[in-house]
């Protein structure tokens, strides 16, 4: 039984400095501008260089948003980072993240969820602090697919970039309108070998022919995955809406998972939302995985689009496979 409401106190965001557009994929596999374009609405997407990780940029997203709420690095109670491309199998992500923070006697965890890991976190978030365990959780969405791309599969290569978004979950006021209304988070285990890294765990583990046979990058049946990511995605809006007695047309903002702009318009059609309530940056970024929402949620705060008192919409579909929604009023 939730004890408090949890709320977004602030958003933060990171991507690193490069810029990779369709053009340059041109030089590098049989593709064009044009088929990304059509096929998927994105244009550029940002790289990480050689040293860089997923600390690293989820430290700087984490960074923006403390400093864009007035929450202190010391009321930190809990980290929770959503990813799949991890600095290092072990430790967790989280508390390489908790020293760079200089984070002291919290606890910090990853979530492994694919690209549903921010939504999956704030589920996490939410109820620590609707139970009063926890008041400030930082939630980080990250991911850095360009290190476990096949660059010789032009189904995959051109559609990732990397990037990271963060969120602090706080305790809300007894009368403040902001909080989390609710989150739903499902998954499907039955379906995880449609999208899934099959060497580097304990069933494969890096050899000399791992390597040879590109075994440690994304393996993916887009198709399969398209239709699912619009079933799953309008299932679990549609579930949250209706506990919530609440329809699309309540909501100010739907912040969709940014995987295809199809996928997407597919969704707002589903819902009879018009895209000028959908918030769409795909074009910018590609697909970053856990970090596609809470940056696009972030950009959004940030040019005023979205505004304290809004109804939020946040869903989200990937590996696993997993898939849900978080409802908030921001
Ligand atoms: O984040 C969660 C996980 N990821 C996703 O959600 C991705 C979901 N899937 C998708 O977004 C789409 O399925 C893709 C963008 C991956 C592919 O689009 P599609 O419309 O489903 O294309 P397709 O796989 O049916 O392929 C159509 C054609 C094929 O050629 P043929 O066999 O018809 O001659 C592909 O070989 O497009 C070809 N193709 C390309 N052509 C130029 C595939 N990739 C490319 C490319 N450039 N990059």
């Amino acid at each position: 039984m939730a004890l408090y409401n949890a709320k977004f106190s602030s958003f933060g965001s990171f991507a690193p400095k490069k810029v990779v557009n369709n053009f340059d994929l041109e030089k590098l596999v049989e593709t064009s501008d044009e088929w990304i374009r059509t096929r998927t609405g994105m244009f550029e997407r940002h790289y990480t260089s050689p040293d860089e990780a997923a600390s690293d940029l989820a430290t700087q997203a984490a960074i923006h948003a403390i400093e864009s709420s007035s929450v202190k690095y010391k009321d930190i109670d809990l980290i929770v980072v959503g990813t799949v491309t991890g600095d290092h199998a072990f430790p967790s992500t989280a508390c390489i993240v908790q020293k760079k923070l200089g984070l002291k006697d919290i606890p910090a965890f990853d979530v492994s969820a694919g690209c549903s890991g921010f939504l999956y976190s704030i589920d996490v978030a939410r109820n620590y602090v609707e139970n009063g365990t926890m008041k400030n959780v930082l939630v980080i969405g990250v991911d850095i697919l360009t290190k476990i791309t096949n660059w010789t599969d032009r189904n995959t290569c051109v559609l990732f970039g990397d990037g990271a978004g963060a969120t602090i979950v706080s305790r809300a006021g007894k009368n403040e309108i902001s909080h989390i209304i609710d989150s739903a988070i499902f998954s499907d285990g039955s379906q995880g070998d449609l999208l899934y890294q099959a060497a580097g765990g304990s069933r494969m583990p890096a050899s000399h022919e791992t390597v040879d046979k590109n075994l440690h990058t994304v393996y993916m049946e887009g198709n399969k995955i398209f239709k699912n990511a619009i079933r799953s995605m309008f299932a679990s809006t549609d579930e949250i809406l209706r506990r919530n007695k609440m329809e699309a047309k309540d909501v100010d903002w739907i912040i969709p998972h940014q995987a295809n702009l199809r996928i997407i318009e597919a969704l707002a059609e589903k819902l009879h939302v018009p895209m000028n309530k959908v918030i769409v940056n795909i074009e910018k970024y590609g697909n970053t995985s856990s970090g596609t929402i809470p940056i696009a949620t972030d950009e959004a705060i940030r040019t005023k689009k979205i505004r304290r008192g809004d109804i939020i919409l946040l869903t989200a579909f990937g590996a696993g496979l997993t898939w849900g929604s978080v409802l908030a009023r921001y």
